[in-house]
Parts: structure tokens; sequence; C-alpha cells
């Protein structure tokens, strides 16, 4: 009788992207094949932001390796990961920042809604307005608290103040009065700080701060925020005000979040991306199923916390 062995077809049809499987690697990682179909995940509606194929090199440093994954509209992704993985750089290819860093090159391509931002001719200005950031520190301006949200809208020319404008009989105060108040109250802190809108921005608490600077980034309306660990500086409870907000802003706004904090990212997001060690993205796709029962080893390694 002939037995029929039958073969992971999987392993074989797959690109092969690392190294052999079952060895540790010096991070303590196991070192096993990368599939594609692991980061193949499959959602309903529309994607909002698709990466393909995208490659970061820092010099001769090759930081991120072929990364493609579509982001969903109108929900929250975390990029997760252990530190030096990329999840940074991956954030900055998003809006460009990377074209910031002069030592950066991006090969690959990333649209939004369809429509190529690695292109000649994309103005940068509008393309970060589109999609926001914020960042890991609170960084206010040292100015008012009004002044720090009314900054983006004044630099757009979306409002118009001050005696010039006033002499030209264009004087948007109320206007502006308005997207203050709108965006505060949308980043939670209006009440707060409505009575001391003209105090400066640095007396505000670490956790005021932050949701100071998402309040400046929502009042030039984009459609994506980004945000690069937004509440690693901060106490549990405004921790939990933070992860309230992103909650609170999925409902209108895609958010992207790099967090080292696997708990947060479990709360808090719809989808999760693993990026390891080596700038590869290993998993992608439904939060609870990247936390509960992983495809790859690495990743549940990491998860487990045998490593990273
Ligand atoms: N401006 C830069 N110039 C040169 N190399 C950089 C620069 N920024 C990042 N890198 C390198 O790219 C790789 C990825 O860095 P990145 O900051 O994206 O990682 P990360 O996952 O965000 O890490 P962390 O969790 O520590 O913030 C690292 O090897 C890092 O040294
Ligand atoms: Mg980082």
């Amino acid at each position: 009788m002939t037995e029929t062995i039958t073969t992971d077809t999987d392993e074989t049809t797959d690109t092969d992207r690392t190294t052999e499987a079952g060895q540790t690697t010096v991070a303590g990682e196991t070192d096993e094949r990368t599939r594609d179909s692991w980061t193949d995940y499959e959602f309903e509606g529309d994607a909002k932001l698709a990466a393909d194929d995208l490659d970061v090199h820092y010099g001769s440093d090759h930081a991120l390796k072929g990364i493609s994954m579509e982001i969903p509209e109108e929900s929250v992704t975390a990029l997760i990961g252990p530190s030096g993985c990329g999840k940074s750089t991956f954030l900055r290819c998003l809006n460009r920042m990377n074209d910031r860093i002069r030592a950066a090159s991006v090969d690959g391509s990333v649209t939004i809604d369809g429509e190529e931002i690695y292109q000649d001719g994309v103005n940068l200005v509008e393309l970060r307005k589109r999609v926001g950031m914020v960042f890991q520190a609170p960084n206010p301006f040292p100015k008012s608290i009004r002044d720090n949200v009314a900054y983006g809208p004044r630099k757009h020319g979306d409002i118009e103040t001050g005696v010039l404008s006033r002499l030209t009989g264009r004087d948007d105060r109320a206007k502006e009065d308005e997207i203050v108040e709108r965006s505060l109250r949308r980043a939670a802190l209006w009440d707060e700080v409505n009575d001391r809108l003209d105090d400066n921005a640095i007396g505000l608490s670490g956790g005021q701060q932050q949701r100071l600077c998402i309040a400046r980034c929502l009042a030039t309306d984009p459609e994506v925020i980004l945000m690069d660990e937004p509440a690693s500086a901060l106490d549990p409870i405004a921790t939990s005000k933070i992860e309230d907000l992103i909650d609170d802003l999925a409902e209108d706004y895609t958010v992207v979040v790099v967090t080292h904090n696997m708990q947060q990212a479990a709360r808090i997001s719809d989808q999760t991306a693993v990026f390891l060690t080596g700038g590869e993205l290993v998993e992608y796709g439904q939060t609870d199923q990247v936390f509960e029962n992983p495809e790859s080893q690495r990743v549940e390694d990491y998860i487990t916390g045998k490593f990273g």
C-alpha cells in the first residue's frame, strides 16, 4: 500500500523571505519563514491607505523591507514590534515625513484613496493636512492654547484675524472661535481649558498637552491621524483618556497608532500589524486574532514576551 505524503502547500507556494526555520536569532526570536498569507488582511469596506512593496533605506541600513499593507478607513490600526523594527519609519512614509530626513530613501508606493503620494507634483503641505501626525512627546508651541489650535487653519489661510484682516473687511474671529472650540471638544479638552484659552499651553499637564496636540491636528480637518506612541510619556489616567479619545476618533477618522504597550494595542485597535527585527511586516490581521491566535511563531514569542 502506498502512503500519500501531504505537504503544507503554503510552505512551498509562498515566497521564502527569511532563512531556515527552527533557529533562534541573537535577539532570542525563533527564526522562521514569513508567509505572505500572514499579512494578507482582508476586511470589509474601503482601504484609506495602501502601501505596496515599500522599502526604506537610511544610507546602507535597510530599515523597511517590502512592506505591503492596506489600512481600512475609519478604524484604528496598531503598529507593534520591538525597538528599531521600523514602526516610526513606516508611519512617516504615510505622509512623506521621511522626505525631511536626508539619509532616508523610499522606494515603492503609498496611496491615499487610491492616489499615489510618491509622485511628482504632490503638494506636501496639502498631504500633511490630510494625513496629520501626533508625536510621542507632547510638543505644543510656547503660545496660548488658542494660538496652538488655530495655528494650522491660520497657516493654511482658512482663517484671517488681526489688524490687516479688519482693514480689508475680512475678520474671521468668529470662525476661529468655532474651530478652536470644535477641535478642543473633539479632543476631549474643552471642559478643562475653555476658561483659559489665552494662557500659555506650556502650563498644561502632560496629558492635557497631548490632547492639545491632537486638537491642533484636528483643527486642519485631516482624514488620517498618525500617532507615534502618543501615550508613552503619560501616567495611567492621562493614558486612558488618550485611549478613549482614539476610540472615539475612529468613528470619523482613520487612525494609525504605534505603541509599545501590547495591552493598549489590544484595547484600542481594530487591526494590528506586527513588525519584527529587520524591518519586516510579519503578521497583520484582526487584533483579536493576532493576539489570541497568531499565525507566526515569532509573533507569538514576541507577544508572550519571550523576546523584544
Ligand atoms: N533618521 C535616521 N537616520 C538613520 N537611521 C535611522 C533614522 N531613523 C531610524 N533609523 C534606523 O531605522 C531603523 C528603524 O527605526 P525606527 O525609528 O523606524 O524604529 P521603531 O520601530 O520606531 O523603534 P522604536 O520602537 O525604538 O521607536 C533603526 O535601525 C534605526 O536606527
Ligand atoms: Mg519609533
